[in-house]
């Protein structure tokens, strides 16, 4: 079986795909050029690719009709056109569930960061305008007896829910596309998007990127929200009108934002959100822990492989 991997893997998610499989690897750190791309599926059965890559029509048609299985080393899989992998029955792979923990850890992270203004302190500390201690400087909004609203309320966000709920947080509520938990084991109140807008002093974007969600948090959303509110989104960039995110900061429509992804990846640094002392940029590292990140390819390797051998894969996206 030959396949196509889009970027250097561990050697052990290597080693398990060599064992069956002709592997032509683009074998740079940085994402798989266009013509690179269009060349290296030619003739695969198999595509191993990463959020970076965009699987669409052009690149299908490139592959011909040999290809069988793609397998993303990721949960979210927006950068992937479902409707042509299904006009060609071809299956798809991700990587649920294994990196829930880590992303709610920086949710976490990112909302503190955010709240207690992190970066800016520490650009006070090192620019040497940090002066004396004085009793309003650098406050931030607390945790305790706050409403956290979670706007999609899957793995992740109950997981940041769980996580966030030993802070003494007063209220949680979620709404979203995912069902309502069976096992819920947070007290959260389900609620519309309005009234979660609406009464959250922490909003936590937790939903996936589909045509529904895309654009869905805009100036209208932001208008919703209390003026001291605080939005952390670690889902997409594309969630979020960030044109109407630049102006609701400006004008203090909302609090302050915390945004592990952005439009585009990476954001250029002169970005007018990278100027705000009220925004906290991170680099699409929700999932980075060591441990996380071995078993996202490790995972996404057993799926091109069981895809390929007509075995259930670990986890293939219902399409
Ligand atoms: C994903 O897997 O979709 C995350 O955004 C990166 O780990």
């Amino acid at each position: 079986m030959k396949i196509f991997v889009t970027r250097p893997i561990s050697a052990q998610a290597k080693d398990l795909l060599k064992e069956k499989c002709d592997i032509e690897l683009w074998d740079h750190d940085s994402p798989v050029s266009k013509d690179a791309l269009l060349k290296g599926v030619v003739g695969k059965d198999g595509l191993y690719c990463l959020l970076t890559d965009r699987i669409n029509k052009e690149v299908l048609d490139a592959a011909g009709p040999n290809l069988k299985v793609v397998s993303t080393m990721s949960v979210g899989y927006d950068h992937i056109e479902l409707q042509q992998l299904k006009e060609r029955n071809i299956i798809l792979g991700n990587t649920p569930g294994v990196l829930t923990d880590a992303n709610a850890e920086l949710n976490v992270g990112l909302l503190l960061a955010t709240s207690r203004r992190f970066v800016e302190g520490y650009r006070h500390v090192k620019n040497g305008t940090w002066g004396a201690w004085s009793p309003l400087w650098m406050c931030g909004p607390g945790l305790t007896g706050s409403t956290v609203g979670i706007i999609g309320y899957g793995r992740i966000g109950q997981a940041v829910g769980q996580r966030l709920k030993p802070f003494g947080v007063g209220r949680f509520l979620y709404c979203g596309h995912n069902p309502k938990p069976e096992a819920e084991t947070l007290p959260a109140e389900f609620v519309s998007q309005d009234e979660l807008l609406q009464q959250s002093d922490f909003v936590l974007v937790c939903c996936s990127l589909t045509p529904e969600t895309r654009g869905m948090i805009n100036r209208e959303a932001f208008q919703k929200m209390k003026k001291t509110a605080i939005i952390i989104n670690t889902s997409r960039g594309g969630v979020m009108n960030q044109d109407d995110l630049v102006e609701a900061l400006q004008s203090g429509t909302i609090g302050a934002a915390g945004l592990d992804v952005t439009t585009p990846e990476p954001l250029p640094v002169e970005h007018p959100l990278l100027k705000m002392n009220n925004c906290v940029v991170l680099p699409h590292i929700g999932s980075a822990t060591i441990e996380t990140r071995s078993t996202m390819m490790m995972m996404a390797a057993q799926n091109l492989l069981a895809g390929l051998e007509g075995k259930p894969m670990p986890a293939q996206v219902r399409l």
